[in-house]
């Protein structure tokens, strides 16, 4: 098939390389000319594992990219992989995908024969059908000719995972309106994946769909956050969180993923999406208390980890190792990353703050560009006062003698990554929940 995906973020990227690597024709239309231009060498503009070789192989090829709505003509199907951002009070910001969606339309009109729009990107219900719709068909002046229809095809990709998420995804929802061609346009694109994986397809309405992404992101924030909150009792009463953990994940109804207790969750998406989501459900004179608390719980981790480090040093004009600044391992991205709260903590108590990670740093410097970056977890660990473990990466857990290098060794780990055995005699290990 003849694909075409409007944004080139963390999500548009992937899918139009998986998309490319399941054999389609994909185009990836973008306002950024840079991006276009390292898709059309074959280079990737994001860190994201595997997609490198994807985009390496297809770039320029299967896989083009550009700067002109005008290439969604020669498609049969065009994704939606916008930006919906967090507004000040949490509800998300459609501005960015409605002029996508607007400029997808006025390309459109151009077109005359049937069209599927697919919205990827994460809306509030009724989003497709009260505001994509007559936006579309007014643009495209084919309202009445009911010649395109938009469907809803949420992506519960992960960062850090995202090509083999796409690959082979536990789930793969298609919403519509009842409307048979988009149905068997959605089948037609995913018919490669769907056949090689045992992935569940969801066929529902696009309201459900939209819906479906919100409460699967609100589950697994409220999973950590409930998790998290058993932890800070854990801690209280000399229990160890993971211990208790594990036993809980042998239980069918729980299960083993998302119990690992810590500093919280971060990232573009289960921050901003529980956001919206509490945002919309206020708008409809519902308050989620559920959720709040959930938001509140994440909320006070990074504190419960300074907390932890100031009740053994005081850490004024002292030199502080922050390790991991990604939002969680395998990424660069550092949106809503748990270090942000850490680093403003820190500061605030007036340490000097000394931060390292293997990918994530030019991202964060942008955020604080006066704090010192290390170039290795052992150069932010030399002479330094204290650690605090952010992000949980596997180069932490191969540390061992590196702390030996500490003017004195107090760690607190937010992702147990850390076996305190490997620390130095004397030193002093914290676990956040355990
Ligand atoms: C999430 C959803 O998982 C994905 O389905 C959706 O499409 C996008 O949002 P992502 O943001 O990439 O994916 O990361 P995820 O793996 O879900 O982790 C989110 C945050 O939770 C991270 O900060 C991570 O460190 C934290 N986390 C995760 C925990 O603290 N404990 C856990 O047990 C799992």
């Amino acid at each position: 098939m003849k694909v075409s995906i409007v944004g080139s973020g963390y999500v548009g990227t992937t899918v139009a390389a998986c998309l490319a690597d399941s054999g389609h024709e994909v185009v990836n239309i973008d306002v950024d000319e840079d991006v276009v231009e390292n898709l059309n060498d074959g280079l990737s503009s994001i860190h994201e594992p595997g997609l490198d070789k994807l985009i390496e192989k297809h770039g320029g090829d299967q896989l083009r990219g550009t700067t002109d709505y005008g290439a969604i003509r020669d498609t049969d199907v065009t994704f939606l992989a916008l930006p919906t951002p967090s507004t000040d009070d949490g509800s998300i910001d459609l501005s960015v995908l409605k002029a996508g969606a607007r400029s997808v339309g006025e390309a459109l009109a151009e077109k005359d024969n049937y069209h599927l729009v697919v919205v990827k990107s994460t809306v509030i219900p009724g989003t497709a059908e009260d505001v994509l719709v007559p936006l579309l068909g007014d643009a495209s002046n084919s309202i009445e000719r009911r010649d395109f229809s938009i469907a809803s095809n949420p992506e519960f990709l992960r960062e850090g995972s995202a090509v083999t998420d796409f690959l082979d995804p536990d789930k793969i929802v298609f919403g519509t309106d009842g409307d048979e061609r988009a149905l068997d346009r959605l089948h037609d694109v995913y018919h490669p994946i769907i056949e090689e994986t045992d992935a569940a397809v969801v066929e529902t309405g696009r309201r459900e769909a939209e819906m479906i992404k919100y409460a699967n992101n609100a589950f697994l924030a409220a999973k950590i956050s409930l998790i998290n909150d058993i932890g800070n009792i854990c801690k209280e009463f000399g229990v160890d969180a993971y211990d208790v953990a594990d036993a809980m994940g042998l239980d069918d109804r729980i299960g083993e993923r998302f119990l690992r207790s810590g500093v919280g969750w971060g990232g573009s998406c289960l921050p901003k999406d529980v956001a919206a989501l509490c945002a919309a459900a206020r708008t409809q004179d519902y308050e989620p208390a559920l959720l709040h608390a959930a938001v509140e719980i994440n909320e006070r981790q990074p504190e419960n980890m300074l907390a932890l480090l100031d009740d053994h040093a005081d850490v004024s004009d002292k030199r502080i190792a922050v390790l991991g600044l990604a939002f969680k391992p395998g990424t660069d991205d550092v949106r809503n990353s748990r270090a942000i709260p850490i680093i403003e903590g820190l500061r605030k108590r007036g340490a000097v703050v000394v931060a390292y990670d293997p990918v994530a740093t030019e991202n964060m410097r942008a955020q604080f560009p006066g704090i010192d970056y290390a170039k290795s977890a052992t150069g932010a660990l030399e002479n330094s006062h204290g650690a605090l473990v952010v992000t949980g990466w596997d180069e932490f857990t191969a540390l061992s003698h590196e702390f030996e290098r500490m003017a004195d060794p107090i760690v607190v780990d937010g992702r147990r990554v850390i076996n305190p055995k490997v620390l130095p005699d004397g030193a002093t290990y914290e676990g956040l929940t355990w």
